[in-house]
């Protein structure tokens, strides 16, 4: 694996099925009592978020900790970049305490890239604009085949605003690596611009696709990314895209329901199919620390070979 972990197109079908396997491994040290291995001792994890996160920063920073690393919290609202201090500065400045991986969030595409031709330290994408959000998706590739079994042939529709989403652009990736195929529904103005290379196909009519697909996943609208209003309102969006109770039951009764989070219940997906056993949704939550202790590792511990050794070790 490279240095860093950037995009999902670093990595090949091998590498994504390589962190799954592993993170099935660190899923285990999640079920111990005391849930805590030596595999990353004496290496400092730093996370620089610029943008607001529950789910990926607690997520990380309990990946972390479970592998015994240290960890440097840095939150920009406390920050010197109140009083004007530039990305490359900080990035310095918190290098120089001698960090091993730094998890960065960003509101503008490329800046975790950036940030990684300034130092030595291993940079992890955890968002980056519009860009990619790559962990997202390694996370949601191995709870959908946790609960599915080989994702090849497997149809996934993705919903919702696409055109805002980092989420989206990483699963579009990660899905057809693994030979699964996906379709997405939207309305145009929440579509991409261009989607010339994607591996996708566009469907209008989500009442037809849900019936043939298996892995049904929803996207919120990103509000805080659109200049203007895209559709007329909310209560059309919800009427024309979201899921309720009449559209989740389109689906086959083994198709999953997915969402990265945050919802918001009530336009894109319903409380009541939220709540569903076919809905996922805090599974991918919990698998999300095992998959990103399967990153780290992977980035930052000693090999394969010791980890056996590691996991046995308190
Ligand atoms: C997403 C994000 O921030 O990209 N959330 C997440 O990390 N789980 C999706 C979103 O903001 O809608």
């Amino acid at each position: 694996m490279s240095r860093h972990l950037l995009s999902i197109s670093d990595l090949g079908a091998d590498r994504i099925e390589a962190i799954l396997d592993l993170s099935e491994k660190f899923a285990e040290v999640g079920q111990r009592k005391i849930p805590r291995v030596p595999a990353l001792r004496g290496k400092t994890v730093a996370w620089l978020f610029y943008e607001d996160s529950t789910r990926t920063r607690l997520s990380f920073e309990t990946a972390a900790k479970r592998l015994s690393a240290d960890t440097m919290n840095f939150s920009v609202s406390t920050s010197s970049v109140n009083k004007g201090e530039s990305l490359r500065d900080t990035v310095e400045t918190i290098d120089a305490m001698g960090i091993d991986a730094i998890v960065v969030r960003h509101g503008c595409a490329g800046v975790p890239h950036q940030v990684g031709g300034w130092i030595d330290a291993s940079v992890i994408n955890a968002g980056d604009g519009w860009h990619e959000h790559p962990t997202q998706a390694l996370l949601d590739l191995y709870t959908a085949r946790t609960r599915l079994g080989d994702l090849a042939g497997k149809k996934v529709t993705i919903v919702g605003d696409i055109r805002h989403s980092r989420v989206a652009r990483s699963n579009v990736l990660g899905f057809s690596a693994v030979g699964a195929s996906v379709t997405l529904v939207a309305p145009g103005p929440l579509l991409p611009p261009s989607l010339e290379g994607w591996p996708v196909s566009v469907s209008h009519d989500l009442d037809a696709t849900l019936a043939d697909t298996d892995i049904c996943y929803l996207l919120r609208m990103q509000q805080e990314r659109q200049k203007r209003a895209l559709v007329p309102s909310l209560r059309e969006f919800r009427a024309t895209y979201g899921i309720d109770a009449r559209r989740a039951d389109l689906l086959g009764d083994d198709a999953l329901i997915m969402h990265p989070g945050p919802m918001n219940r009530g336009v894109e997906i319903d409380g009541d199919v939220a709540d569903r056993p076919n809905a996922v949704i805090t599974e991918q939550v919990a698998n999300g620390v095992a998959v990103r202790m399967a990153v780290l590792f992977l980035l930052l511990g000693s090999g394969l070979d010791q980890l056996d050794d590691q996991m046995a070790a308190a």
